[in-house]
C-alpha cells in the first residue's frame, strides 16, 4: 500500500476511550465509599505529586451524563471504564452497597441509550484500604475476595454489560505497589512482588470463574496486561539475557500462566535467591490458566535494555514516579536506557513499531484469541488558548502512529478488534498527581470545565469514519 492512502478499518473495529475509576470519579468520600489504597498513598508525604488526589478528580461521580454526551458527540462506539471496589464492597468483604452499584448501572444504561458499548474493568489499582491492612495482594486470601467481588459486581450488572476485563496491568500493581513502592501500597519487599504477580493471576483466574458462572453465557471476560516491549541494546549474548530477564519479570510472569499454564522456568530461577515460590499450590496454575474470550493489551513505549555498563545503578524504565527502590526483583543490576527520539511529556520514547510488534507477539503466541488495544496515548502540556481552544498537535500525531501500528498490525494477520484510547479526560495520573495530561479532552481542575482537543474532533473523524487520514 502506497504511504499516501488512507487506513481502512475493518467495519465492525471497536473505537473507544478508556478511563479509570479512581482517576476520574472523584467523591471519595460519597455514598458509603471508603478509603482504598490510593486514598491512602495521597496522604503519605511525598508520595504523590504535590500531595494531590483522587477526592475530586474530574467530578465524574456528578458529571457522568455530561461526560457520556462528550462521548457521543465523539462518536465513540464503545467506553472502557473501572468499578472502585471500595464504593460497591467498602470493606472487600460481605454485602455490596446497593447505592455504589446504581451509580454503575446508570451509568451503563446511559452508555446503551446513547449507542456506546460498555467495556468493564474490575480492578483498576484501587484495593479497599481494609484488604491490604489484611495483608493486600501478598495475601492469598486477596485472591478469593476478589472472586466474590466479581461475582457480586456480575450479578447486579451482567444483565446490561457485555464485556468484561478482571484486571488491569496486574504488572503495575505488583511491582510498583510492592516492589519500588511509587504506587499504593507504596512497599518495597522484594518476595512480595512475586506473591502479588501471583495472588493477581490467581484474582484473574477465581474471577474468571466467578464471571462464568454469573454472566449469561455470551459475555466475554478477558483481563487487560502492559506487556513489556523490551528490546536488547545490542545484539551481545549479555545484553540479550538481560533482555530475557526483563521480559519475564515484566510480562511473561503474567502471560505464561495465563495463556499457556505455567510459570516460566527461567523466571523462577532468576528469582530463586528471592522465594523459593512455595506460595504457588498444585492447581493454582491450572485455575489462573482459564479460557478467556480476549486478551487486553495497553502500549504506551518500548524498553531498551543491557547488562551492566560501567557498574552504573540502574535506573527504573517504568515512568511512573521516583524511586530508590528497583522494582526488578532478582535482575536488580539490568540497566534501562533512554531510545533516542521524540517524547512526551511523561519522557516516555514514541516509538510506534513497539505496538505493532507487541500485536504481533501475541497474535502469534496465540493466534485464536482476539485482542483490543486497551490502552494507547500520550501527555502532553495542553493548555486552553485565548480563544477557548487546545491544540495539540503531538498528541494527534502520536495517535495517528499509532493506529497505523495497529493497521499494519490488522494487515499482517492479526486478529485485532478495537482500540480504546488513553484517555478521555486528563485525570489523576497516579502518583503525578494532576502535572500529566491524557486526555483527548481538557480539564480545568480548578473549574471542572471541560474543553475537547483538537485530537478529541480528530479522532471524531476517524471514529465515524473508519479510516486513518493518509
Ligand atoms: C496505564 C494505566 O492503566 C493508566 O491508569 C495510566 O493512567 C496510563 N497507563 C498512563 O500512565
Amino acid at each position: 500500500m502506497s504511504e499516501k492512502q488512507p487506513r481502512v478499518f475493518p467495519a465492525d473495529f471497536l473505537w473507544g476511550s478508556a478511563t479509570a475509576s479512581y482517576q476520574i470519579e472523584g467523591a471519595a468520600n460519597e455514598d458509603g465509599r471508603t478509603p482504598s489504597i490510593w486514598d491512602t498513598f495521597c496522604r503519605t508525604p511525598g508520595k504523590v505529586f504535590q500531595g494531590d488526589t483522587g477526592d475530586v478528580a474530574c467530578d465524574h461521580y456528578h458529571r457522568w451524563a455530561d461526560d457520556l454526551d462528550l462521548m457521543s458527540e465523539l462518536g465513540l462506539k464503545a467506553y472502557r471504564f473501572s468499578v472502585s471496589w471500595s464504593r460497591v464492597q467498602p470493606t472487600g468483604r460481605g454485602p455490596a452497597v446497593q447505592r455504589g452499584l446504581d451509580f454503575y448501572r446508570s451509568l451503563a444504561d446511559g452508555l446503551l441509550e446513547r449507542g456506546i458499548t460498555p467495556a468493564i474493568t474490575l480492578y483498576h489499582w484501587d484495593l479497599p484500604q481494609e484488604l491490604e491492612d489484611a495483608g493486600g495482594w501478598p495475601a492469598r486470601e486477596t485472591a478469593e475476595r476478589f472472586a466474590e467481588y466479581a461475582q457480586l459486581v456480575a450479578s447486579a450488572l451482567g444483565d446490561r454489560i457485555s464485556m468484561w476485563t478482571t484486571l488491569n496491568e496486574p504488572f503495575c500493581s505488583s511491582f510498583l505497589g510492592y516492589g519500588s513502592g511509587v504506587h499504593a501500597p507504596g512497599r518495597t519487599e522484594p518476595e512480595s512482588v512475586l506473591k502479588a504477580a501471583h495472588h493477581l493471576n490467581l484474582a484473574h483466574g477465581l474471577g474468571v470463574r466467578a464471571l462464568r458462572d454469573t454472566l449469561p453465557a455470551d459475555a466475554k471476560v478477558g483481563i487487560t496486561v502492559n506487556p513489556g516491549v523490551i528490546r536488547a541494546r545490542t545484539e551481545a549474548p549479555e545484553d540479550l539475557d538481560a533482555a530475557r530477564r526483563i521480559d519475564a519479570l515484566h510480562t511473561r510472569i503474567f502471560t505464561d500462566p495465563l495463556l499457556h499454564g505455567t510459570y516460566p522456568e527461567d523466571l523462577r530461577e532468576d528469582t530463586a535467591h528471592i522465594s523459593d515460590w512455595s506460595f504457588v499450590r498444585d492447581g493454582d496454575e491450572a485455575t489462573i490458566h482459564q479460557e478467556i474470550d480476549f486478551l487486553g493489551l495497553n502500549y504506551y513505549n518500548p524498553t531498551v535494555v543491557s547488562a551492566p555498563v560501567g557498574g552504573r545503578k540502574a535506573p527504573r524504565n517504568d515512568g511512573h514516579g521516583a524511586s530508590e527502590h528497583s522494582p526488578w526483583v532478582g535482575s536488580e543490576s539490568v540497566e534501562f536506557h533512554l531510545a533516542a527520539g521524540e517524547r512526551t511529556d511523561m519522557g516516555w520514547v514514541v516509538d510506534p513499531t513497539g505496538l505493532t510488534d507487541l500485536l504481533r507477539r501475541f497474535g502469534a503466541e496465540r493466534p485464536d484469541l482476539p485482542l483490543y488495544v486497551t490502552e494507547n496515548g500520550a501527555a502532553f502540556d495542553d493548555k486552553v488558548d485565548a480563544n477557548g481552544a487546545v491544540h495539540d498537535p503531538n498528541r494527534i500525531g502520536y495517535l495517528h502512529g499509532h493506529l497505523d501500528a495497529v493497521h499494519q498490525a490488522i494487515g499482517l494477520g492479526v486478529d485485532v478488534r478495537g482500540y480504546f484510547l488513553w484517555s478521555l479526560l486528563d485525570n489523576f495520573e497516579w502518583a503525578y498527581g494532576y502535572s500529566k495530561r491524557f486526555g483527548v479532552v481538557h480539564v480545568d481542575f480548578e473549574t471542572l470545565r471541560r474543553t475537547p482537543k483538537a485530537s478529541a474532533r480528530w479522532y471524531a473523524e476517524v471514529v465515524g469514519s473508519g479510516r486513518l487520514p493518509a
